[in-house]
């Protein structure tokens, strides 16, 4: 099988920011200043997950109109996906779990991906196909920051993005272990604010969320 992933992409694109805001946008109107918003706060990165039936509408939009932005398509949980995701222009793939057709179909698309683990030996499956980069997800209800410190003893050459219940209290702790390279959340565009065209709300949420720095780069 040809299983693929550009880890240095998918590396350098997690090192853009100390947070990949993770999207639900019910409006595509919403997407492009919703983009710029987030990216005029110093949050490049943006993940918009499949949860809305215009999903591909947004990333389509994001990523034609954002320069700046490097736009991605969380949730993929099929090769039907996977394509969709390409087709509509996003630079990168976010998956909660994985399955082999996941893989495959980006390896032939040549889709970053971003592959979701939640144990040792589904870290360990993926680190074997060469994914070094992996989403720890969810992370808070699956032992968080001290689940993350466990794991890297003995698997210290994986680099995660813990996602799910991560939020601007407990970011700055989770991005000071060694193992981190980035989190997700959806704190930084909150449902009400996004509703509500808040685009200075969210800016600001995105400007403390980039100030967030790993302790060794303080
Ligand atoms: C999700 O499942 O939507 C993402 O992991 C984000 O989770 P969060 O809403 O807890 O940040």
């Amino acid at each position: 099988m040809n299983l693929y992933q550009e880890n240095h992409d998918l590396l350098a694109i997690c090192k853009l920011a100390p947070v990949i805001p993770v999207l639900l946008v019910d409006e595509t109107a919403n997407a492009v200043p919703l983009a710029q918003a987030l990216i005029a706060g110093g949050l490049r990165v943006i993940e918009v997950t499949l949860r809305t039936e215009n999903a591909f509408d947004v990333i389509e939009v994001m990523a034609a109109n954002t320069t700046e932005g490097i736009i991605g398509a969380g949730t993929l949980l099929s090769k039907e996906d996977v394509y969709a995701a390409k087709r509509a222009g996003a630079s990168f793939g976010v998956s909660p779990g994985v399955t082999d057709q996941i893989l495959s179909a980006c390896a032939e698309v040549k889709l970053p991906l971003l592959p979701g683990a939640a144990t040792p030996s589904e870290v360990m499956n993926l680190l074997s196909k060469g994914y070094s980069v992996q989403k720890f997800f969810p992370a808070q209800s699956n032992g968080g920051i001290a689940a993350l410190k466990s794991i890297q003893g003995p698997m210290p050459d994986v680099s995660f993005c813990p996602t799910g219940g991560v939020t601007s209290t407990n970011a700055l702790d989770y991005l000071s272990l060694e193992n981190v390279v980035c989190v997700g959340g959806s704190w930084v565009a909150p449902k009400d604010k996004i509703k509500a065209a808040d685009w200075q709300a969210i800016t600001k949420l995105a400007r403390h969320a980039s100030a967030l720095r790993k302790h060794s780069e303080t």
